[in-house]
């Protein structure tokens, strides 16, 4: 029987996992197909899960923590984020993962060997990327524009800061994870604070993706290289991906699913 996969989200109709995951299924052969789903109710989203026969879901904005709070069972990193964008029916039972962690780590080994990383923002992303980061041993510390999403890390010894109190060090990556830039041209902090901090940086990473954000263009300038968040969206779709088909993704099949983001024909 055909098998149904989904994303959850709130707007969902821009999302560009289906067309990512359906060129994996497609390239591997298998019998399945993945579709968008407009949930507006989160708490909801298990028995939505469970009555349309899915066998696997992505989960996206807003609905990552109610995600969480509703699985059967959560693993790995995902206990701790206590928030979830993979789900998959298993024995009859909804058990959850965290990929957007280890797909934001995937997309940075092309720098090479990072060991201190200022992390803009303090949202659902950076909370997935700071404890990524922490369980690799790479130091991290969070700047975001208020304190009040700050408890969070200071719960889990992350250096935090909001803009009034924070004094820089050196950082050889800085990574982006607000959403300025995604639908405006606000910098992620202001200029005079930032630009001496990427003068200093080897690299920059902005989960953003599709365009080079105020934030990539100041890193360019000041010498940085530069990388916006396609890798980050692509790998977290591919060990989505991995879960649902009980299978490996090879280099072709990731190209294939790349080629699927970029809305590329893939055979
Ligand atoms: N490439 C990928 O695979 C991928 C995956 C996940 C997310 N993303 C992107 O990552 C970004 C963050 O997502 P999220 O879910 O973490 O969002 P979120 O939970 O809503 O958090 C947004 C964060 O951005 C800060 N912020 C918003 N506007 C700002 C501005 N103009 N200047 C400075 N800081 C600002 C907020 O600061 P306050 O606390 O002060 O409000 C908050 O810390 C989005 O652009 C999203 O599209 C990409």
């Amino acid at each position: 029987m055909t098998k149904k996969f989904v994303i959850f989200g709130n707007p969902v109709e821009h999302s560009k996992s289906p067309q990512m995951q359906n060129a994996g299924l497609k390239y591997i052969n298998f019998d399945g197909i993945y579709e968008k789903h407009h949930l507006i109710d989160g708490n909801i989203i298990k028995n939505i899960f469970l009555e349309n026969n899915y066998s696997g879901a992505n989960i996206t904005v807003p609905h990552k923590e109610f995600a969480y709070e509703n699985a059967d069972i959560v693993e790995g990193i995902a206990k701790e984020i206590k928030a979830v964008n993979t789900y998959i029916l298993k024995d009859g039972k909804v058990v959850a993962y965290n990929t957007d962690a280890p797909g934001f780590l995937k997309a940075i080994e092309s720098f090479g060997k990072v060991k201190n990383v200022l992390l803009l923002g303090a949202g659902g992303t950076a909370k997935a990327i700071s404890l990524a980061l922490k369980e690799k041993g790479i130091r991290v510390t969070v700047l975001n524009r208020s304190e009040g999403k700050l408890e969070f890390f200071k719960n889990h010894n992350i250096p935090s800061f909001s803009w009034e109190n924070f004094k820089p060090d050196i950082y050889d990556l800085v990574v982006n994870s607000t959403s300025a830039g995604l639908k405006d041209d606000y910098l992620p902090a202001p200029k005079e604070l930032l630009e001496p901090i990427l003068k200093n940086a080897s690299f920059a990473f902005d989960c953003v993706y599709g365009k080079i954000t105020p934030f990539l263009a100041l890193a360019r300038e000041n010498n940085c290289e530069i990388k916006d968040g396609e890798d980050m969206l692509l790998h977290q779709g591919v060990l989505a991906f991995e879960y649902f088909t009980n299978t490996k993704a090879d280099n072709k099949v990731i190209e294939a699913m790349r080629k699927g983001l970029r809305g590329e024909k893939i055979l």
